[in-house]
């Protein structure tokens, strides 16, 4: 592995990282906290940035798995929808913020299992 790619892949990490830990510390207050965006933008745009890096360095043996990449797009995508929607609100509720840390679980399942 690159150190570019490793470096990046500690950013996207640390992304969702702030997505779940921020979702699970405000599950009973309903609120979305701001660094949450941040988390979230942060790990897609990594994320992205992760499989075109993936994509130029494949070889005949390592080719990357497209349908993951996006299926895991699209579900970031989705939490990203929900936490923007959500912080603009005074109180996003329980489950929206349950459904942003359960989304976030389903992509780190995917990213982890689907090889
Ligand atoms: C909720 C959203 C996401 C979560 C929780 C997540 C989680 C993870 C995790 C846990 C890994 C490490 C897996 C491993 O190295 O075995 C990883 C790696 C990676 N992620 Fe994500 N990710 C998310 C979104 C995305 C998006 C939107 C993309 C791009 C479309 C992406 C592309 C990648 C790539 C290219 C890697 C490198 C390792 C691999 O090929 O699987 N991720 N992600």
């Amino acid at each position: 592995m690159s150190i570019v790619f490793g470096v990046i892949l500690v950013l996207h990490l640390l992304g969702w990282a702030i997505v779940l830990g921020g979702t699970l510390v405000n599950l009973r207050s309903g609120l979305i906290a701001t660094g949450v965006l941040h988390g979230a933008l942060t790990a897609l745009v990594t994320g992205l940035i992760l499989t075109v890096l993936a994509g130029a360095a494949a070889t005949a043996d390592d080719q990357v798995i497209w349908a993951k990449m996006i299926a895991k797009l699209v579900v970031a995508l989705v939490i990203c929808a929900l936490v923007w929607w959500g912080g603009r609100r005074e109180k996003a509720g329980t489950p929206l913020v349950g459904a942003v840390a359960g989304l976030t679980f389903v992509n780190v399942v995917i990213a982890v299992l689907w090889s």
